[in-house]
């Protein structure tokens, strides 16, 4: 893509509760921000016109291989995610290298649309041919001038019970994947659990990586390989660098020992990664009532000093139906299933879709500031709460300066006597 020429954002209000900044972008580049900017002579202007400019959305969790490929080769009777690995693998030899690529720039196209500029996607590595990897990797040079796409090593049937995976994860690192999987939870037993992070760890920290695990992905709350992932983080040296995704049995543990596992995960600066749309409908499916929500503590995490972001995970796969490549969706479910009601902690949300799950995929020159990149998307709301509540219309997306996407405010008029015309669905409560 071409250099965009300077572009001046007017009138904005930020996530930080600023109004009327301007926000000079050149080269890339944020140049400048604050309040009345002059203009350079016929430099490109957007008028904000008050409503929210934030930096981008940002999705810490996500598997790219399997999204938009609902329904092939069959639909997933029980809803469980025994069942979504069992399709998946029933799909898997059916998969192209054309449908994999073609299915993951229609949903990248989603993405750009709904301001989501940078996804870091887990890749299946357990297939030998690594069809999924070779299109990932294909696609992630394609949408690099509009998306940051990170992938991750993921040994989907396990790094021990699936033959062959270590050497097959090796190879994906070789060909250019970025960040080491897991999912210890599916091993045969929890010692093969401990065992893989452990191994997994090991090669992160001989390369240089990060990790990324699915861990204790179930509402068994015994499944502990989290507080191994914190070990094995803190004997490398690898603070900061890893990622616990998931982490759902948490929800069922003894409150107990969650009082002694959280310190171990912050004194580790492990990040969590809740996803909360795919946690709600997968977990509690074997309880009757009352079900449990399965979602991760993410209230009680980020008390403690955990970086938590929230992820999509999927979009029309075999695991779920639903979705769109909304992280207001994905940060509104959050809200609702850890009642994150207040005030901070309705914008904690807003942060687990941008800057924390910046953070988890360590980006470089995030945010809106002096020096950041030019990525931004402009929201139909006056506030980080009223854009969950809305899921606000995305009416502009900014990548490296140059408006990528746009739409106008959405409208409804109204025909009703004595009423106005239209409906204006925003409303700021008192503070
Ligand atoms: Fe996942």
């Amino acid at each position: 893509m071409q250099a965009a020429p300077p572009l001046l954002i007017r009138h904005a209000t930020l996530p930080d509760g600023r109004q009327d900044i301007d926000v000079l972008m050149r080269d890339g580049r944020i140049d400048a921000l604050g309040s009345a900017l002059p203009a350079p002579e016929g430099i490109e202007q957007l008028d904000a016109r008050g409503w929210l400019l934030s930096p981008p959305f940002v999705d810490a969790h996500f598997h790219m291989d399997a999204t938009l490929s609902l329904g092939l080769p069959r639909l997933n009777l029980s809803g469980t995610l025994l069942e979504g690995i069992a399709l998946w693998g029933e799909l898997k030899p059916q998969l192209t290298q054309d449908a994999l690529v073609e299915r993951a720039l229609a949903y990248c196209d989603w993405a750009v649309a709904r301001g989501l500029l940078a996804i870091r996607s887990h890749v299946d590595v357990c297939d030998p041919r690594l069809l999924a990897v070779e299109a990932l990797l294909h696609v992630k040079e394609r949408v690099k001038p509009w998306i940051d796409l990170q992938l991750v090593a993921f040994p989907q049937d396990g790094l021990l019970r699936s033959p062959g995976a270590m050497a097959n994860l090796v190879r994906a690192l070789e060909l250019g994947v970025d960040v080491v999987g897991g999912i210890p939870h599916f091993e045969r037993t929890m010692a093969d659990g401990a065992e893989s992070v452990r191994l997994l760890c090991e090669l992160a920290a001989a390369r240089g990586l990060r990790v990324d695990m699915h861990c204790d992905e179930s509402d068994d709350p015994l499944s502990r390989h989290v507080e191994t992932l914190a070990f094995h983080t803190q004997r490398l040296g690898l603070q900061g660098r890893v990622t616990g995704s998931h982490l759902t049995s948490m929800h069922s543990m003894d409150n107990y020992y969650v009082s002694k596992l959280i310190p171990l995960l912050a004194e580790a600066q492990l990040h969590a990664v809740a996803n909360p749309l795919i946690n709600i409908t997968l977990q509690g499916r074997h309880d009757t009532y009352p079900k449990r929500r399965g979602m991760t503590r993410v209230p009680e995490l980020l008390a403690g000093g955990v970086n938590v972001a929230f992820g999509h995970d999927c979009v029309m796969d075999p695991w779920y139906a639903m979705g769109s490549a909304d992280m207001l969706e994905v940060a509104s479910m959050g809200l609702h299933v850890a009642q994150m009601t207040g005030l901070a902690a309705m914008r904690q949300c807003f942060d687990a879709v941008t800057v924390n799950a910046a953070r988890v995929m360590g980006l470089a020159d995030y945010g809106l500031a002096v020096g950041c990149r030019a990525d931004a998307v402009l929201l139909q709301a006056r506030s980080p709460e009223e854009a969950i509540r809305l899921r606000a219309a995305r009416l502009a997306v900014v990548r490296g300066g140059r408006v990528v996407a746009r739409c106008e405010p959405a409208q409804v008029s109204l025909d009703l006597p004595g009423r106005p015309g239209s409906v204006d669905f925003t409303r700021q409560a008192p503070r």
